[in-house]
């Protein structure tokens, strides 16, 4: 990620945005939670919920970013000054979020990592299909010091990138990779697409059937709409205080950043979902998903080990770009809050920090197995607490910082640009959507899943 200096151009500004939504979010967990909430309806509610909650959040995060200059926690600090009002506290709670939620990520990732070195692997067996059809997430799952393991190799990379300040020159070469990565995903697109299995699929993907959502089901779309669209950490105001305003509109960069991480989740699932209805009966509702699914389709075709390696290797690699974006947002926070630290010092702290959080996800399949609540286990219960929980109340503190520390003018003459006369039309839209629905729908999500505690 560039220094606030040398952020030059509009596009590799997009590249950094949609880099930082585009990740695991997509490809791994929003299938999984469509499948648990029961598909169609919860997907309507999703893509609604993005185009407006997500996307009017994602504008006021930038807005606070580009405001201030500098990240969440400066910003939050600066605008609290300004406006006298104790509204700073919030961005130390994005922040906390960026370490808890990182932790958690290398653990997918060193699934990821676990799953590139199987496909290397099997390279080198006489009969490369068997061994990849053994693989399971299961098994990976009961050993927690490989994941650990992992975890922490995943993790030792990104802080190395941080640290030896490579951030810009790795992020160029994940982007040119980009276009291989995209053509793979049509591929398999078409693939799944022409299986026997597409037309359940379809009709359980935009035949939406309200029956099936649940007590959780407006808190679960929430939660993935932040976490897709990286709300509530403080990415997007960092992000924001790279912007120049001469050069781009921010809510033009919203909707788009918006409507790309939108359908690339739509397009995650129309890949998934044939093959997990065609193979045996795999249970939609997990997290294991993705991982059970592919490599066990591609395994059945030629080639398919090499197209898997690179599959694999391609999300790793988005994966890695994700994590540099939460751990150069921890890192720039911390220095701007202690200048005396040195950058490397500052990287280094917060990924020993993030390594210990780490424990907890990687052993819940084997060291915490019995910690169980309502049949979940500790991975599950890690994950929705943080994205389905804390996440939203990380948003509501955006809209609380932007909403009483920003003054009405400063928000609108941000909003407003000349080239775009929508602009003049929109503002009013978003600003009530700012203060009325964003905080409305956190709260009532949030309610709903306590409520289902009890009665469901
Ligand atoms: N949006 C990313 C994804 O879908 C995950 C993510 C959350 C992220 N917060 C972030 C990435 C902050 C970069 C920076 O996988």
């Amino acid at each position: 990620m560039p220094k606030r200096s040398s952020f030059r151009n509009r596009f590799s500004f997009y590249l950094l945005a949609i880099g930082s939504a585009c990740g695991l979010g997509n490809l791994w967990r929003f299938p999984y939670i469509v499948g648990e909430n029961g598909g169609g309806a919860f997907l309507l509610l999703y893509v609604f919920l993005a185009l407006t909650v997500g996307m009017t959040l994602l504008i006021a995060e930038l807005m606070l970013g580009h405001f201030t200059g500098v990240s969440v926690l400066a910003a939050s600090r600066k605008v609290s000054i300004q406006s006298k009002k104790p509204i700073a506290a919030f961005g130390w709670l994005s922040v906390i979020i960026s370490a808890v939620t990182l932790a958690y990520y290398s653990v997918i990732c060193g699934w990821v990592l676990h799953y590139l070195t199987q496909f290397i692997m099997s390279l080198f067996q006489s009969d490369s299909s068997a061994y990849l059809s053994h693989m399971s997430v299961t098994m990976l799952q009961q050993n927690g010091w490989l994941q650990f393991m992992l975890a922490s190799v995943h993790l030792l990379i990104s802080v190395v990138i941080i640290v030896k300040g490579l951030g810009d020159g790795v992020e160029r070469w994940i982007t040119s990779l980009l276009p291989v990565f995209g053509l793979l995903v049509v591929v398999l697109l078409i693939g799944s697409l022409s299986l026997d299995s597409t037309p359940d699929v379809l009709r359980f993907l935009f035949y939406p059937d309200f029956s099936k959502l649940n007590w959780n089901s407006l808190g679960h779309a929430v939660g993935h709409v932040f976490f897709t669209l990286s709300l509530g950490f403080g990415t997007m105001v960092t992000f924001g205080s790279y912007f120049r305003k001469d050069e781009e509109h921010l809510p033009t960069l919203g909707l788009r950043v918006t409507l790309i991480d939108t359908l690339i989740s739509i397009v995650a699932v129309l890949l998934i979902f044939p093959i997990a209805f065609s193979t045996t009966k795999q249970p939609l509702t997990d997290p294991s998903l993705l991982f059970e699914v592919l490599p066990r389709f591609l395994s059945t075709y030629k080639g398919g080990v090499i197209f898997g390696l690179t599959f694999f290797l391609c999300l790793w690699l988005a994966a890695l770009n994700a994590s540099l974006g939460l751990l150069e947002t921890i890192t720039a926070n911390l220095v701007e809050k202690r200048p005396h630290l040195k950058r490397s010092v500052a990287a280094s702290i917060s990924g020993l920090a993030i390594l210990f959080v780490t424990v907890f996800p990687a052993f819940s399949g084997s060291l915490f197995k019995s910690f169980k609540l309502r049949g979940h286990g500790l991975i599950e219960i890690f994950d929705s607490f943080l994205i389905n929980g804390l996440l939203p109340i990380a948003g509501l503190g955006m809209v609380i910082i932007v909403t009483l520390g920003l003054t009405e003018n400063d928000r609108k003459e941000l909003f407003l640009h000349e080239k775009s006369i929508t602009s003049q039309t929109m503002y009013p839209h978003w600003r009530s959507a700012l203060k009325w629905v964003v905080p409305a729908v956190i709260v009532l999500g949030l309610l709903l899943q306590v409520l289902g505690l009890f009665f469901a």
